[in-house]
């Protein structure tokens, strides 16, 4: 078997190995502050937890299991991370909750830029634990690469400190929701530095990271002093009311080209990098669906959840007829994976990866 080199710099370079998440084990965490701030009002999860049902978890296996053979046919070196027992509760000394998540979607923990992995710190507590269903991965990564770099960002304490109270109501409804928004006014306080990795996209010597329920300012602050050969930028989308994760809001397809969700389009005084270097974004294609599947987090905007695995091929869900027109309209191969059953655990194409090795090296695309 070859040894793992990790190397990946952005979101479209010739993928040649990456990380597919596993169901296994998956479970509805109980309620705490920055989760419940995330559950749509109108879902079928509010006020139920536990282990996901037996047969949800076989069917997104299985789902995971073809993309990643799939994959696999395709040259791509495919790893999977071990699971965990998700049932246990996660006790520290600042906080207690009744389970755990799951190991997908693997994209929210694990940032790759360069020959680095880094954990993110997370901000749900149900999530403060994830990254050890990654551990046998960068334990072995670290063995066969001498450059890996292992990083994980400062566990934080997750304190009702980190969490504005007036998220906690029952009913807060869109119009409030998009309000706060638009003044930036997240479930996350800046009590200490808080991200996900699935807030950051890479382009190369910068990193655009959308703050809201997931990132705060700090955890901003923290990646630009972690990462000083890099530009950081911060971006907000004020069209969503519930902003986690910047994957099935803004995707970026090859250099010049992102496709942007038109209900949380990229304000205009946030566009100038883009502008002012002749990348084009582009509204993307309408959701086949209406609704998203059960028991599902996400929104129907997972359809632009894809992932590139070239800068002239793109995986798009195989229910995502709109997005796969546009995607041939705009000069992509398309290769269709039927994910969608596993969408209700945390995410589609993207998030359900994590990059290990992309060809190519550090480029400035804004200079
Ligand atoms: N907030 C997104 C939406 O519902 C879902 C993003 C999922 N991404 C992820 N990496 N888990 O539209």
């Amino acid at each position: 078997m070859q040894k793992t080199v990790v190397n990946s710099w952005n979101e479209w370079d010739p993928l040649k190995h990456v990380i597919v998440g596993r169901a296994d084990d998956c479970h509805i965490p109980p309620e705490e502050p920055a989760l419940d701030a995330k559950v749509p009002e109108d879902s079928d999860m509010r006020g139920q937890w536990g282990r996901r049902p037996q047969e949800t978890i076989d069917r997104a296996n299985e789902l995971l299991d073809n993309f990643a053979s799939m994959l696999e046919k395709r040259g791509v070196r495919v790893d999977r991370p071990t699971s965990i027992d998700h049932s246990l509760p996660a006790t520290t000394p600042d906080f207690h909750t009744e389970s755990q998540f799951g190991c997908m979607p693997p994209r929210d923990v694990l940032l790759t830029v360069g020959s680095e992995m880094l954990e993110a710190t997370m901000s749900y507590r149900c999530r403060w634990f994830e990254y050890l269903n990654y551990r046998p991965l960068m334990q072995q990564y670290f063995d066969e690469d001498p450059n890996f770099r292992h990083e994980s960002a400062p566990k934080p304490r997750l304190t009702d400190a980190d969490y504005h109270p007036d998220y906690l109501s029952e009913k807060i409804g869109d119009a409030k929701r998009l309000e706060w928004a638009a003044k930036k006014f997240f479930v996350t306080t800046e009590e200490e530095p808080l991200f996900d990795a699935a807030d950051v996209l890479r382009f190369g010597r910068d990193l655009v990271v959308q703050h809201g329920f997931t990132t705060n300012l700090k955890g901003i602050e923290w990646l630009r002093r972690h990462f000083p050969d890099h530009r950081v930028h911060t971006v907000n989308f004020p069209g969503d009311p519930y902003p986690i994760h910047i994957d099935a809001t803004f995707t970026p397809l090859r250099p010049g080209l992102i496709l942007n969700n038109p209900q949380r389009r990229l304000p205009e005084d946030q566009r100038g990098m883009f502008e002012a270097n002749g990348w084009e974004i582009v509204d993307a294609a309408q959701p086949a669906h209406n609704t998203p599947p059960p028991l599902c987090y996400s929104s129907t905007w997972l359809s632009m959840n894809v992932l590139v695995l070239d800068p002239k091929t793109v995986c798009v869900e195989k229910s995502e007829v709109y997005q796969a027109e546009q995607m041939d309209k705009l000069g992509m191969e398309v290769v269709e994976v039927e994910l969608r059953d596993a969408y209700a655990f945390g995410g589609g194409l993207h998030c359900c990866t994590a990059d290990v090795y992309r060809e190519g090296g550090c480029e400035d695309y804004f200079p």
